[in-house]
């Protein structure tokens, strides 16, 4: 593993990838935030060595180097999800080879299901905290102690002065936020109403597919995460209503322009 980071890591910086700020994972319908980046380099995933490509519509799987907001940053446009049979050692791998890249600071991007009553389609929440119930943890196995400690530590899993500049950055955009906690299931299947029960029972406010393994991973490293979920869908008891990809896609696209400001200004002004 530590020997196809350093070759994907030379690939990269062959084409130019350098002096990079921040690296960011567009999540569903938010791959559009590309558009407001300055690109310089632009790879489709099949041509950097040792990729995953992904496989969902909706994630077209390039790797973007460009500039945003004053600031150099790569972003992944599609990221690997565990349902589509990737083992966890490569949804994350887009993760190590940011840190070898000197990279310090991940935001991450979602769609998700809202369980909190209080949510509506189309809310932004800035993620304060995750539950991790995937069935594999990304860093089970033999512990490369060049990557981070065997026993890692997660009491601030999402950087807590990202949270409060945020939300600062919200308040004076007038763009209102969410703030609370994003529960990973496996999918591929959206929740029956009993698993979005157990979800708001567990304590969480949102449910995805995503996320927490690369944050798991870049915590690994050493980095900053701030991640942001777009609400796309309710599972509220007693008014869970049907679902599907196209749906998400589009909620998730209605709060895309908000979510583009609200991180164009939080990295102009990091
Ligand atoms: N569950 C899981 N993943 C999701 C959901 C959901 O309800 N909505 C968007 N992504």
């Amino acid at each position: 593993m530590y020997n196809k980071i350093q070759e994907t890591v030379e690939f990269l910086k062959n084409k130019g990838f350098s002096q990079i700020d921040f690296g960011i994972i567009l999540g569903t319908g938010l791959g559009n935030l590309v558009n407001i980046i300055n690109v310089k380099v632009k790879i489709p995933y099949n041509e950097i060595p040792n990729f995953p490509v992904s496989t969902v519509s909706g994630h077209s799987g390039t790797l973007i180097y460009g500039e945003l907001s004053g600031k150099m940053v790569l972003a992944m446009q599609g990221r690997f999800h565990y349902y589509e049979g990737w083992q966890m050692e490569e949804v994350t791998f887009p993760i190590r080879v940011m840190k070898y890249l000197g990279i310090e600071n991940l935001i991450v991007s979602n769609a998700s299901g809202g369980v909190n009553p209080k949510f509506k389609v189309g809310d932004i929440m800035i993620i304060k905290d995750h539950i991790n119930m995937m069935p594999k943890h990304p860093l089970r196995g033999l512990n490369d102690e060049r990557f981070g400690p065997r026993f890692l530590d997660m009491h601030e899993p999402y950087n807590l002065k990202m949270i409060e500049s945020m939300e600062k950055i919200a308040k004076q955009k007038n763009i209102p936020v969410q703030k609370g906690i994003y529960l990973a299931l496996q999918g591929p299947t959206f929740e029956t109403p009993a698993e979005y029960k157990m979800v708001l029972l567990m304590g969480a406010d949102t449910v995805g597919m995503s996320t927490v393994p690369e944050v798991i991973v870049a915590k690994h490293m050493g980095m900053q995460c701030f991640g942001l979920s777009v609400i796309t869908d309710l599972g509220i008891e007693g008014h869970v209503e049907e679902v599907s990809h196209e749906a998400v896609q589009i909620a998730a696209k209605a709060s895309e322009k908000k979510i583009s400001i609200l991180v164009e200004t939080f990295i102009l002004n990091w």
